[in-house]
């Protein structure tokens, strides 16, 4: 590992906001470990592209948050290949979106289980290295549903809110550790996630926020970066709203 370069691993970056973020840290002089479900064409070209523009160490590793199993390897994996974590982006989720009248356990479960019970899983195996090497950054992708609610998203916002709560409770413990955790919660960003509705909820939605129009990916990978940074070395157990000023 060369002198001073962190190591991040960010879960779900194979495409949206995961991996705008992994662009950004590595364009910061981090090398990179992505964590990926599914493997893409996509995903060669990303870690090529990553290597020979901004110089840094790219791994690709596979393996779906919500198994504990595979958290466990995907954090092994990374140490082995880059030496170490210093930066964990808790990135990866899912929505299954709909009204609790007819919402199917399977649905409820299965978004609980990515969206929370995966930042667990990952955030269980890095912390003893964390601890070991007395630093790190976590930073938890949360959601401003998390903190308002939203009809037809009882799971996500659930999921979203217990991530607040994970975030806060964990700064708590290992603060004496050096570790600092922090949450980001952003907006509607425009991401294959919000692609999926209609233009006139769009449309919608953007006369709610003040900035009058979607976030984007690099609007999000840009604030964890700066919580993944030195610049942020008095920050912890915050949520971070990043909305365009839709909850203040
Ligand atoms: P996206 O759907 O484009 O990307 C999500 C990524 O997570 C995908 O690469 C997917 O393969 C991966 N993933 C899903 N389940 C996984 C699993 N079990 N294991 C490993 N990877 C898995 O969505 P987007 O918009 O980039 O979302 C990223 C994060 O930001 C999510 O946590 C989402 O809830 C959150 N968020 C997104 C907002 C938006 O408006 N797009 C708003 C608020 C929060």
């Amino acid at each position: 590992m060369e002198e001073n370069r962190k190591v991040a691993l960010i879960t779900g970056a194979a495409r949206g906001i995961g991996k705008e973020i992994a662009i950004e840290l590595a364009k910061n002089a981090c090398d990179v470990s992505i964590n990926y479900r599914t493997k893409t064409d996509e995903l060669d070209l990303l870690k090529k592209e990553i290597e020979e523009k901004y110089k840094v160490r790219c791994f690709l590793t596979q393996g779906d948050v919500a198994i504990y199993e595979d958290a466990e390897k995907m954090v092994k994996e990374t140490i082995e290949n880059l030496g170490r974590i210093d930066i964990l982006v808790n990135n990866a989720g899912i929505t299954k979106d709909g009204l609790l009248m007819r919402m199917s356990k399977e649905d409820f479960e299965s978004v609980i289980d990515i969206n929370l019970v995966g930042t667990f899983n990952v955030t269980r195996n890095v912390i003893p290295f964390m601890v070991k090497q007395k630093s790190g950054k976590i930073i938890n992708i949360s959601s401003v549903v998390g903190v308002s609610g939203n009809a037809g998203q009882t799971n996500y916002s659930a999921s979203k809110a217990g991530i607040i709560g994970f975030t806060k409770s964990l700064a708590k413990e290992v603060a004496s550790r050096n570790i600092l955790v922090n949450s980001v919660a952003p907006g509607f960003i425009a991401t294959d996630m919000t692609a999926v509705l209609s233009e006139q909820v769009k449309e919608n939605i953007n006369t709610q926020i003040p900035l009058k129009r979607m976030g984007t990916a690099q609007d999000i990978a840009k604030v964890v970066n700066f919580l993944a940074s030195e610049n942020s070395n008095y920050i912890t157990g915050q949520v971070i709203n990043v909305d365009g000023g839709m909850l203040m």
